[in-house]
């Protein structure tokens, strides 16, 4: 993407040393999400160079994101990419499709190529939560406030966080947290899984670093090929699952033998 592309979506890009960084870069209103952005998360995605093992995700100006921009839902306050409200005068089905373009990027997240981070200081509110949550991993503040505000404004959350969740926390604990909406503090988000690693604000970045180091230190196809098993093992049987594993690891065993078999000639 071109930096004015990136710059019309919100967001900001840097690549190196196989690791991606994304920022939502909406300071003034929390990084409020809207579609433009979700595109433009989308594109940057699909065009990811194959060397990029890890992304990043986080917030410009010390918060993730308040969610979705609100002005969207508010009938009089039309948005130049179209109100929320508009969208009612469509059809169930093309509805349905719409939300589907929009919820792409967040499970783009999940690809094997790589793992993806969020990086959650201040708010992670609604669709931020579930941004959020469909990174493989979370790093946050121990004073960071994870929400899912969608049920107190009489919806769902419907940008593919309700399956990490219920991964990362179980069912129950999921459903307390949507259902009253509370606000969960990082401190309690590291007690439960749903953030991996939880520091004082001062401490982020160094702790990113670390992150980042250790998850770029073992071979790239053995990492995404273990991400893709793990994925899947649990809507697998136990029988499925070892052939899963006996398949994926003839190709490990291929891609080592081709590295170490000796060069023609030798
Ligand atoms: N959309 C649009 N603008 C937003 C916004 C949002 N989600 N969140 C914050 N802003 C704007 C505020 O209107 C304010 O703008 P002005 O400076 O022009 O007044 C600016 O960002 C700063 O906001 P605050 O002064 O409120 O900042 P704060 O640090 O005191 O509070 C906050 C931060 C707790 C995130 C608070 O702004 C807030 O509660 N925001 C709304 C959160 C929300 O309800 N999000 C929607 C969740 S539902 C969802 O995302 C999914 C869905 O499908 C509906």
């Amino acid at each position: 993407m071109t930096p004015a592309e990136l710059s019309h979506a919100d967001l900001r890009l840097e690549v190196g040393g196989g690791v991606a960084t994304i920022t939502l870069d909406r300071p003034g209103v929390r990084n409020a999400q809207r579609p433009r952005m979700w595109a433009g998360l989308a594109r940057i995605l699909d065009e990811l160079d194959e060397s990029v093992r890890v992304v990043v995700l986080r917030g410009a100006g010390g918060t993730f994101s308040a969610g979705l921009d609100l002005s969207l839902l508010d009938p009089a306050q039309p948005d130049e990419e179209g109100n929320f409200v508009a969208t009612l005068a469509l059809d169930d089905r093309a509805i349905i499709d719409q939300i589907d373009v929009f919820q792409r990027p967040f499970a783009m997240l999940a690809d094997p190529r790589f793992i993806t981070v969020a990086v959650v200081e201040g708010h992670a509110i609604g669709a931020g939560f579930q941004l959020a949550l469909c990174c493989d991993l979370r790093i946050a503040t121990d004073d960071a406030r994870f929400c899912m505000k969608e049920p107190a404004l009489g919806l769902v959350p419907d940008l593919v966080g309700t399956k990490p969740l219920v991964a990362a926390v179980g069912y129950a604990r999921a459903l307390e947290i949507c259902a009253t909406a509370r606000t969960v503090a990082g401190t309690e988000a590291g007690e439960i899984g749903l953030a991996q690693v939880v520091v004082p604000a001062a401490e982020l970045d160094a702790a990113l670093a670390a992150t980042v180091h250790a998850l770029t230190a073992h071979p790239h196809g053995a990492v995404s090929a273990t991400k893709a098993l793990l994925q899947a093992a649990p809507a697998r049987s136990l029988d499925d699952q070892r052939l899963a594993e006996r398949t994926a690891q003839v190709a490990r065993f291929r891609d080592l033998a081709a590295a170490f078999a000796p060069a023609a000639g030798e």
